[in-house]
């Protein structure tokens, strides 16, 4: 059975014997392992059913830290770092030959982060190894933002879910690359284009739907509720169209009524986009649970977080 539980040293203890915990951290939740035991990289992989082509995220406490996992630190990077640590930026950064190679798929590069959660730090810091975490949910599947969302996916497979409350952020890490030492966007998240170019100015996107995208786990097809789902312009003309469907709604601000619409998640009454990429993966965990014949989301605005938040649904409905 897996435990949801805030008792830290019981965590401490079964990374320690490397085995796998879910963390929370302030973006989603995470399913953990020490960096540098085969044994639990190998189990990660396995209970996400995640192909190991897909290279995970290794999470640090602090900065000092960077050394043991990083060869080169670019001046934008640490521009980055200094403005977004802790939070919700990977900066994905030549490897040192010490990192085993089935966290970076074999790549040269590795991801990090320090995420700004304050259970996650404090594991971290009990820790004597850093923790690679991918998302903790099933390859494909909605990413968890609430411990309970974990334990729904894994049953048995975990032994434990470290409690930490509901992800503040609730979008995975905006993911930032480097060429010649310039900035490459290569996954929309939680901190939106405008802030990253606040500090670095302009940057390249690379976060199109490719087959080979940048970041091997931007696949197209991602993120996907059960039930259809369908992101659309006109709510209005897409509800009179399917008239006779059973349908839940994912509005960003709107009440909007119709007899075939049987739920409505509001992301935010107020229209804040940061609000309502906090509440989307929570929002469509609900709605796919109650068995309609399909999800309509209202495209958001593409500005800000607006545009991370219309990239998932976007993969949500592939
Ligand atoms: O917010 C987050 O980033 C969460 C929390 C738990 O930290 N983690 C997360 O991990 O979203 P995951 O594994 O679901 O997504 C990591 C992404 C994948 O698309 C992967 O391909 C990319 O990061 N990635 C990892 N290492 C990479 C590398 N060396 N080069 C390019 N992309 C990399
Ligand atoms: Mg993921």
């Amino acid at each position: 059975m897996t435990i949801i539980s805030n008792n830290m040293s019981k965590a401490v203890k079964i990374l320690n014997n490397e085995d796998i915990v879910a963390i929370p951290t302030e973006t989603i939740y995470g399913l953990a392992g020490n960096i540098y035991s085969d044994k639990a990289i190998r189990k990660i992989f396995e209970v996400k059913q995640r192909p190991l082509f897909n290279p995970l995220i290794v999470h640090l406490h602090s900065v000092e830290q960077l050394d043991e996992i990083v060869s080169e630190f670019p001046p934008k990077a640490k521009l980055l770092a200094d403005a977004f640590w802790p939070g919700s930026l990977t900066l994905v950064l030549k490897k040192k030959s010490t990192i085993p190679d089935v966290i970076t798929a074999g790549k040269e590069t590795v991801a990090v982060r320090i995420p700004n959660h304050p259970v996650a730090l404090a594991l971290l810091k009990e820790l004597s190894f850093p923790l690679a975490a991918p998302s903790a949910n099933p390859f494909n599947r909605i990413s968890p933002t609430k411990a309970l969302h974990v334990e729904s996916y894994f049953k048995n497979a975990i032994q434990m879910v470290l409690e930490g409350g509901e992800c503040k952020n609730g979008l995975e890490s905006t993911i930032i690359g480097f060429a010649n030492n310039e900035p490459i966007l290569y996954r929309l998240g939680a901190i939106s284009i405008e802030e990253i170019e606040n500090v670095v100015g302009k940057i390249n996107v690379k976060n199109k739907k490719e087959k080979t995208p940048n970041a091997p786990g931007m696949l197209a097809k991602h993120y996907a509720p059960k039930t259809k789902t369908y992101l659309v312009n006109n709510i209005d003309k897409f509800i009179t169209d399917y008239e006779d469907s059973t349908i839940g709604l994912l509005s960003f601000s709107e009440v909007i009524t119709a007899s075939n619409i049987k739920h409505i998640e509001i992301l935010s009454k107020s229209g804040d986009l940061k609000e309502a990429a906090s509440n989307l993966y929570s929002s469509l965990h609900l709605l796919d649970s109650l068995h309609l014949d399909m999800i309509v989301a209202q495209r958001f605005p593409d500005i800000g977080l607006g545009k991370s938040i219309n990239d998932r649904l976007e993969r949500a409905t592939k």
